[in-house]
């Protein structure tokens, strides 16, 4: 049986072992790009752990209970909250020289949101807290048996607790974690085409990697 929990504190680090092994290893555009573990593992625990201690309690991990209370799925979101400093970026743990690829990644998902007025796509106050999820990871074997939609509804039922939580957000990877959050209501207001992105050094990065042709992030 799988059953759902918060993520408190005595579980960090086994949720971040959980995530370098799976998230990382599974997770498209990382993969297309050829980001490896050496470039993951010396910064991700204290990263999840600053997102953690920083945020509303909101993440949960999925738990197979007849496996010992193996790990099996994890949600990772936080609850930004416009009259509070917010945690710092992912860049701030990152070293240029030993992880350039998870620079890109990260430099990425920045340009994602920049020019993006989340607050007025929304109709929404700029005063209002976003519930927004980082990552989102079901381990290998149980996939597509609904534990992603069970973990986002699991951090929108506690993110919905909070007061002045009116926005939930995601940017998604890949095609499955596409069809999880549709389902649940999320509508698309911003979407782009892998292959025409430019770094800042105007190389199209994805361009190449016929993994991701066809794909795009929302
Ligand atoms: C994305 C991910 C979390 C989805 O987890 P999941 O528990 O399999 O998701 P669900 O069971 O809730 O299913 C979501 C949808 O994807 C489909 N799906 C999931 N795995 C599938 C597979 N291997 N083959 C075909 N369809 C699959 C499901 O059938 C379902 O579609 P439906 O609602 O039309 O039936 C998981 O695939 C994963 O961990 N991927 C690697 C990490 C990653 O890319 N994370 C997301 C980054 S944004």
């Amino acid at each position: 049986m799988i059953r759902y929990e918060l993520i408190t504190r005595e579980r960090y680090i086994a949720v971040a072992d959980f995530l370098v092994n799976d998230f990382f290893v599974n997770e498209p555009f990382g993969l297309a790009l050829g980001l490896t573990l050496d470039q993951v593992r010396r910064w991700f625990a204290d990263f999840l752990s600053h997102i953690l201690d920083t945020s509303d309690p909101v993440s949960y991990v999925a738990l197979d209970s007849n496996k010992d209370d193996k790990i099996v799925g994890a949600i990772i979101n936080l609850i930004a909250d416009p009259e509070k400093e917010g945690p710092r970026s992912m860049k701030t743990f990152l070293d240029p020289d030993k992880e350039p690829i998870k620079i890109q990644i990260a430099t990425f998902l920045e340009d994602l949101e920049d020019g993006l007025d989340i607050y007025a796509a929304m109709g929404q106050p700029s005063s209002s807290k976003i519930h927004a999820c980082l990552f989102l990871s079901v381990a290998d074997g149980y996939g597509g048996q609904g534990i992603a939609k069970e973990l986002v509804a699991n951090g929108e039922r506690a993110a919905k607790a909070i007061t002045g939580v009116t926005i939930a957000m995601t940017d998604v990877t890949s095609a499955y974690s596409y069809k999880v959050y549709l389902k649940l209501g999320y509508k698309m207001i911003k979407e782009v085409e892998y292959m025409s992105y430019q770094g800042h050094d105007g190389v199209y990065i994805f361009k190449g990697e016929s993994i991701l042709e066809n794909q795009h992030i929302l």
